[in-house]
């Protein structure tokens, strides 16, 4: 059994953070990236694993990055995007001969090892399914009374919260996958699906459900990005409820609840930490850490600075007198004195963004700012609720960002 990775996509859902990394690559809280979690995660379960990823910078990208980790793969290069069905026929056509049964996974996916360990312990063919408080928004399931997968309604609007989903998580038997993967045509909106493949193997033989509690995310909208770190968080640090200092807290520093710092990260003194927080990074003198910040490696929080519910990634800074809330900060970008995210509007309504050419409505009354990797702001610049700034731009001193900045820009006042 061999476990195919669909790692091609374009996550243009997610910019400005997939300018400067795909998607699969994003980092969470411990060193690890989406990916290489999954990879880890595969172990043991399967005999080999066949990633596929995009041509160019994000397919080497994703080689090199697991090459580093030390995790082995063998890669399939998918030209062009055209769906998540077209994806696995170029994994499954690379195959070492002799394999079966393929586990087949995205690698945007957030999940616990659990919900892999049941689906590849099924027999083929299977497929994870998991109650989703926003059914609405993904594949629901439809089961017969056999257990098995009768049809996949896509964001179904009259779904019940607490409905099963599809993960997208399945394991196939490889000879009559591959045909129905070559034989697949373009969905109402232009792509081969998957789930086409699999609503048709399910017309032929039952395709079992697994189900169970576990942690499954799609980390494809830029807010999940924080939801899952802390799924993350909760993963790593259980019920404890007090401070885990492997790096240095130094006197005066105050940490509250559940604050992990790592080996490396200082907390210099003076600053209030109030957990759930995830420190590798450095936070203060004089900062403060509200409830789920996340300082990546070589990040920091200076002095003045607030942080709440965002991610700095690694080497992102906000060296003195910002707000940084409900927001991520990418890589090495850099917040001027006086940067501050708007997080909540005047009339306290959910916060829209544009996503794919689509305004989405969030869903969520607290939201900042995502801002690409290596991007800058100049002194009391002000980003309003939702917006993104791309990666490489600089934003001019005193500006007002009210809607999105492309890559590479400069936003004068
Ligand atoms: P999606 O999340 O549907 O697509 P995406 O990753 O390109 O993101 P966006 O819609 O924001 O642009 O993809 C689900 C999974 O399938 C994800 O792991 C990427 C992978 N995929 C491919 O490998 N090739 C493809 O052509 C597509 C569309 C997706």
């Amino acid at each position: 059994r061999y476990a195919v990775v669909l790692a091609a996509g374009r996550g243009e859902r997610l910019w400005p953070l997939t300018s400067t990394r795909p998607k699969p690559l994003l980092p969470l809280p411990g060193g690890e990236t989406l990916l290489s979690r999954l990879l880890r995660q595969l172990q043991g379960l399967v005999d080999g694993v066949v990633v596929v990823v995009a041509g160019g910078w994000a397919g080497e990208a994703v080689r090199r990055h697991l090459e580093e980790k030390g995790l082995a793969a063998s890669y399939a290069v998918q030209r062009e995007q055209r769906g998540t069905g077209d994806a696995a026929r170029v994994g499954v056509e690379a195959l070492p001969r002799g394999v079966d049964e393929v586990l087949l996974v995205n690698g945007d996916l957030l999940v616990s090892r659990g919900l892999l360990e049941a689906v590849a312990g099924a027999g083929a063919p299977a497929l994870a399914a998991v109650p989703s408080e926003r059914s609405w928004e993904y594949g629901v399931v439809d089961i017969d009374e056999r257990g098995c997968l009768r049809g996949i309604r896509e964001k179904p609007a009259d779904a019940r919260p607490g409905s099963l989903v599809s993960t997208g998580v399945m394991l196939l038997p490889r000879g009559r996958l591959e045909e129905l993967l070559r034989g697949l045509k373009p969905s109402p909106r232009g792509e081969l699906e998957v789930t086409d493949a699999l609503t048709a193997l399910a017309a032929e033989e039952c395709v079992r459900i697994v189900t169970g509690d576990w942690l499954w995310m799609d980390v494809g909208r830029p807010w999940e990005v924080i939801e899952a770190y802390k799924a993350v968080f909760r993963e790593r640090m259980g019920p404890r409820r007090e401070p885990l200092v492997e790096g240095e807290a130094e006197p005066g520093a105050v940490l509250r609840g559940p604050v992990y710092v790592a080996p490396g990260a200082v907390v210099r003194s003076g600053t209030v930490v109030e957990g759930p927080a995830w420190i590798e990074g450095e936070a203060g003198p004089l900062a403060r850490l509200r409830p789920w910040s996340f300082l990546l490696r070589g990040s920091r929080a200076g002095a003045h600075t607030e942080v709440k519910a965002s991610i700095l990634m690694e080497g992102a800074k906000a060296p003195h007198l910002s707000y940084v809330g409900d927001s991520v900060v990418g890589e090495h970008a850099n917040l001027g004195a006086g940067t501050v995210t708007a997080n909540l509007r005047f009339d306290h309504s959910t916060v829209k963004m544009t996503l794919k050419g689509r305004r989405v409505d969030t869903g969520r009354r607290k939201l900042g700012a995502f801002i690409g990797g290596y991007a800058q702001t100049g002194v009391n610049v002000s980003l309003l609720p939702g917006v993104r700034v791309g990666a490489y731009s600089w934003i001019y001193p005193g500006a007002v960002v009210s809607r999105d900045v492309p890559d590479c820009s400069f936003l004068a006042p």
